[in-house]
This record gives C-alpha cells, structure tokens and sequence, in this order.
C-alpha cells in the first residue's frame, strides 16, 4: 500500500490552519482503557496512521469518514521504514492535516515515540504526546500480577527482549536482582537467553514468571510457570506475539490476586 497515494486524497478539515501531529498511546488492548484525550485526538483527526497493535477494537472508534492508514512493522517486516514515515508525517502536516499517530502502549515506553517527536520538531511541526497504558501496567492489572508489593518487590525495571545478532546485551548482574519484579517486552523470541542469563547471574531456577499473550484483550492467556521452565511452557502452549514476560516474586500474587476469574460479569473485553 503506497501511503504517498492514499494521502493525496486526505484533505484538512479545517484548511488554512496550521496541521499538527499527535503521538497517541492506544493503550494494551481494551478499548475502555483509552484515555479520553486520545478518543479525542481519534475523533477530531483528518489522517490516523496507525501500528500492529491497535486492536480491531479500537480501530473501530475510528470515524467512517476518516482515513486510516497502517503503517506498522511486523517482525523482520518493516511495513514503511521509519524514515519514510516520519517524512511522510512531516509532509501531511505541512498541508495542514491534524494526524493522529496511534501507537500500542504508550508511545514513550518501546513505541519509537520520542524518535518521532523528534523529527517532527525539528521539521517545526506542533506536537503532542499523549500517553497510553504501557503494556507491562495493563497485562499484569488483569493478569492479577501487582508489579510491586510490600515486602516482595521493590521495584520494577522495563526491559527489552529485542535480539541483536541473536544476542541481548543487558546487564544481567544487575538484572538478577531478588526483590525487584523484571518486565520484558519484545522478549519472547529470547525466552533461552533471559532465564539462562538470569540463572547464571544468581536468580533462582524457582523464580516465578509469567507469560501474558495479547493481554487486555478478549483472548488474553496468562501462564504462569517459573525461570527455569520460562522457554518449555512458550513453546508447550504456543504462544505468540504480542507476549509480555514478567519475572518475580509478585507472579505467585497471581493465585490470589486473579481477579478476572473472580468476577461476574467478566470485564467486556477478557474472556467474553
Ligand atoms: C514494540 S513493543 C511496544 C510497547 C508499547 N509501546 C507499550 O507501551 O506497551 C511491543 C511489545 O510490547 C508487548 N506488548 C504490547 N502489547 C501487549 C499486549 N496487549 N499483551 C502482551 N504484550 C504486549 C509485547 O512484548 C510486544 O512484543
């Protein structure tokens, strides 16, 4: 799909005015967990271009009339390159387009956002942020996995899984860290390399963790399993992108913190 064609059918609502960009948090899934700044921005926008992990659901708050254009990467797949799009970005707002670029998450946490924000400054464009539900807050909500708890986690660190050349260089000493709770986004392709890392750095082969797949969505699956077992468990349920890795003591809150499973009515978007 040639972005350059569909835009030139895209024309400001309101010509004359300065366009301006967005860099909107679609949140992890659950449309309910927009904030209402970015169901405005959805709404009033002339162009959304918009990534892999906006949902159906929330596409579908899109109005009719809007043009919405995918521009996501998927692994090994770089849909648009980032350079295309930024420039592409910076051309439409010149026209005078309010653009809303809706991002999964947050746009600042692992979404590219400040890369973005950054060239559209330099281009003088006006921008705004708006912040969404990073996935690490909204998978372990409604997986029933507090991310700290007195006496169990001090902490939380938001790391990437993200391989390069097969490898992922973290600082594992630091990483391996007993009262602090580990969220590894982007990691499932690395699931060997985390828990042997972490293992050899001094974290118990016991350690739970948790794999949550396409969390706060309507087919969210949340496993629980521990360090050791982290890679056999993936593979035996198969689980696929997008999954979030959460390594602690705070995963065996789960048992009783389960809240999803508890309710009646589920939430509309878990399980229904
Ligand atoms: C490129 S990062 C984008 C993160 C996003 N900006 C955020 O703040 O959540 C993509 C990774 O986030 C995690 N992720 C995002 N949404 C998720 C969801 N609904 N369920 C599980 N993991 C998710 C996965 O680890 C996925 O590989």
């Amino acid at each position: 799909m040639n972005i350059k064609t569909l835009s030139q059918l895209t024309q400001p609502k309101h010509a004359g005015t300065a366009g301006r960009v967005d860099l909107v948090g679609a949140g992890p899934g659950d449309p309910e967990l927009l904030t209402l700044k970015a169901l405005r921005s959805i709404e009033s926008a002339d162009l959304i271009l918009y990534d892999r992990l906006v949902g159906d659901e929330i596409l579908s708050l899109i109005p009719q009339k809007t043009r919405a254009i995918y521009v996501g990467k998927a692994k090994h797949n770089h849909c648009v390159p980032q350079e295309q799009l930024n420039q592409f970005m910076v051309e439409q707002a010149q026209r005078g387009l309010h653009i809303c670029r809706l991002k999964g998450g947050d746009p600042f946490i692992f979404g590219r956002g400040s890369e973005e924000l950054m060239e559209l400054q330099a281009a003088g464009i006006a921008s705004q942020v708006i912040p969404g539900i990073t996935a690490a807050a909204g998978c372990s909500s409604y997986a029933g996995i507090p991310l700290t708890h007195r006496g169990l986690s001090r902490g939380c660190t938001f790391v990437t899984g993200h391989l390069k050349d097969g490898k992922l260089d973290l600082n594992w000493t630091q990483l391996a860290n007993v009262d602090h709770t580990l969220v590894f986004y982007m990691g499932l392709s690395a699931l060997n390399e985390i828990s042997s890392q972490l293992a050899a750095h001094g974290l118990a082969a016991d350690t739970p963790a948790a794999l949550v797949e396409k969390g706060c969505h309507s087919d969210q699956r949340v496993v629980t399993t521990t360090l050791s077992e982290l890679t056999e468990q993936a593979d035996h349920h198969q689980l696929e992108s997008p999954t979030l890795i959460i390594i602690g003591q705070v995963v065996a809150l789960r048992e009783q913190l389960n809240w999803i499973e508890q309710m009646t009515p589920r939430p509309m978007a878990v399980g229904e």
